[in-house]
């Protein structure tokens, strides 16, 4: 790194019900992985990625695998402090999970804010959007998130790697904006 380059430590929460496709699209983003088997995560996983954002900047993501089955536990408050961003993650194949999704909205907004205050920037992914129906349509994207608080949306597949890069880059340039 020389010596004009600015270094940010990000910790971006991964958030969602459980076998939405969260440490499916982690393992997609940093190794560039995926596999079909489904292991729930216990507890909380974590993931490092270094990113040369730009001539001026290196980004240290430091992404928090949270298990689904944690929402009805009480570590949350823990796992979230001095968070700057998260993903909510919904699966498009199950209505519940779009149904959860104001839930962990909700969770997040409650236990952790920005230091000047102001609500972390959350983005929502519908996940596994490989599955579906050829042709088939969705209402608008950006509305949609928009309505239920998020400051964006995207469709994306971790199997078949659709926008993991393109939402996570939204996510970061919003955390950037903001400090
Ligand atoms: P918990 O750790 O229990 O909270 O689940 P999770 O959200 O981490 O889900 P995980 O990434 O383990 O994925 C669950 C299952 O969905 C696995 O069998 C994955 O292979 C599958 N899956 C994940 N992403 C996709 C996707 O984009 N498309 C399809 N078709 N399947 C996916
Ligand atoms: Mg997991």
């Amino acid at each position: 790194m020389s010596s004009h380059q600015r270094e940010f430590l990000c910790k971006v929460l991964v958030v969602g019900d459980l076998g939405v496709g969260k440490t499916s699209i982690i393992q997609r983003y940093v190794h560039n992985i995926y596999s079909q088997c489904y292991r729930a995560t216990i507890g909380v996983d974590f993931a490092l990625k270094i990113l040369n954002w730009d001539q001026d900047t290196v980004v240290r993501l430091q992404l928090w695998d949270i298990a689904g089955q944690e929402r009805f536990g009480h570590m949350t408050r823990l796992y979230y402090r001095e968070a700057v961003g998260a993903l909510v993650v919904c699966d498009m194949g199950r209505e519940a999970t779009l149904q959860s999704v104001e839930r962990w909205k909700e969770d997040l907004d409650s236990k952790v804010c920005l230091q000047n205050g102001r609500p972390i920037p959350v983005i929502l992914l519908r996940n596994k959007c490989d599955q579906l129906p050829a042709g088939s349509r969705t209402r608008n994207l950006k509305e949609m998130g928009k309505e239920l608080g998020f400051s964006d949306c995207h469709l994306t597949s971790a199997k078949e790697n659709v926008n993991i890069d393109e939402a996570i880059s939204c996510l970061i340039k919003e955390i950037i904006a903001n400090d």
